[in-house]
């Protein structure tokens, strides 16, 4: 009998992760189904009792259950209490486990491009939602040297940079005016914001003009996979990192966890690019 997977999230109706893992399942030759569940807040509880009617092997969370899903599953593994948010459940035995692949799978992207030990780069996070707090999570895990958190609102950032403080990574807050004016600093800047995602392609979530060509800097938003901002830091001789790695990694983790099988992430790129239409 197929095996039932899935994405619960409001809405769902762009997602590109059934096109994804559907060829995946197909490439593989492994008999499973996934499919996209447009679910209101106040019917989560009800769609997570119906997964496990349905036997569902397993599923992807996102915006906006990522926090409150939690409260419905059996365990939640140590990372995703720690980020404070799950985007992957898996069914074991009939039981509901919760992971996060987010902070690892931009971690793994980043990898393609960062190559020198993690504890020699000082890192900019910009924003301080959901997103920063996975990625925030698993630098402070791979002892980063620094992390400095820049948000709109400062006092959001100043709570997570106390949250990720530990005695391997010192971690502080700035405005975003104050980020643009030290930017020299950083190795690796990190977009976690969504300015510049289209159709409001011309905006940045600051300005570059104090980028060193030495410095990292990485967008993750796929849509359009080149931003403006990275596009600027290519302009000044930087390289870039674009959102569709992690995009990928997460679905591929996640999938791992599903199946036990490794699906091929060039291919897996190759058909979100296609139907991004890149
Ligand atoms: P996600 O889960 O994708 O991280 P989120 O939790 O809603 O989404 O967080 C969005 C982040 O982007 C926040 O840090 C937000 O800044 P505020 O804390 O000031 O709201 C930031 N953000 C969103 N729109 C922004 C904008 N137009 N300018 C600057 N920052 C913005």
């Amino acid at each position: 009998m197929k095996k039932l997977f899935g994405l619960l999230g409001y809405p769902v109706g762009h997602s590109l992760s059934p096109l994804m893992h559907n060829q995946m399942f197909q490439l593989l030759d492994f008999d499973g189904y996934y499919h996209a569940f447009d679910v209101e807040p106040s019917q989560l509880e009800n769609a997570v009792e119906g997964a496990r009617a349905l036997q569902m092997q397993g599923f992807n969370v996102t915006i906006p259950h990522k926090v409150t899903i939690m409260d419905y599953l059996d365990m939640v593994d140590e990372e995703a209490q720690e980020i404070g948010a799950v985007n992957t459940v898996v069914m074991k035995d009939g039981q509901l486990f919760g992971s996060n692949t987010d902070g690892q799978g931009y971690l793994e992207s980043l990898m393609d491009v960062v190559t020198t030990p993690f504890p020699t780069h000082d890192v900019l996070i910009i924003g301080a939602g959901g997103a920063a707090r996975a990625i925030g999570t698993v630098l402070k895990r791979e002892k980063v040297r620094s992390i400095t958190i820049a948000n709109r609102t400062l006092a959001k950032a100043e709570e997570f940079s106390g949250v990720l403080e530990s005695s391997e990574t010192s971690c502080s807050a700035l405005s975003l005016k104050e980020a643009e004016q030290q930017l020299e600093r950083f190795s690796v800047i990190i977009n976690t914001t969504s300015v510049g995602m289209s159709p409001r392609v011309d905006d940045m979530p600051l300005s570059l003009e104090r980028l060193s060509r030495e410095t990292v800097v990485s967008d993750l938003i796929y849509n359009p996979l080149e931003t403006k901002f990275l596009r600027e830091a290519k302009q000044k001789g930087a390289k870039t990192v674009d959102g569709l790695g992690m995009f990928v990694n997460q679905g591929a983790l996640a999938f791992e966890l599903w199946t036990g099988l490794r699906p091929d992430r060039e291919k897996m790129r190759r058909c979100v690019l296609e139907q991004l239409g890149g």
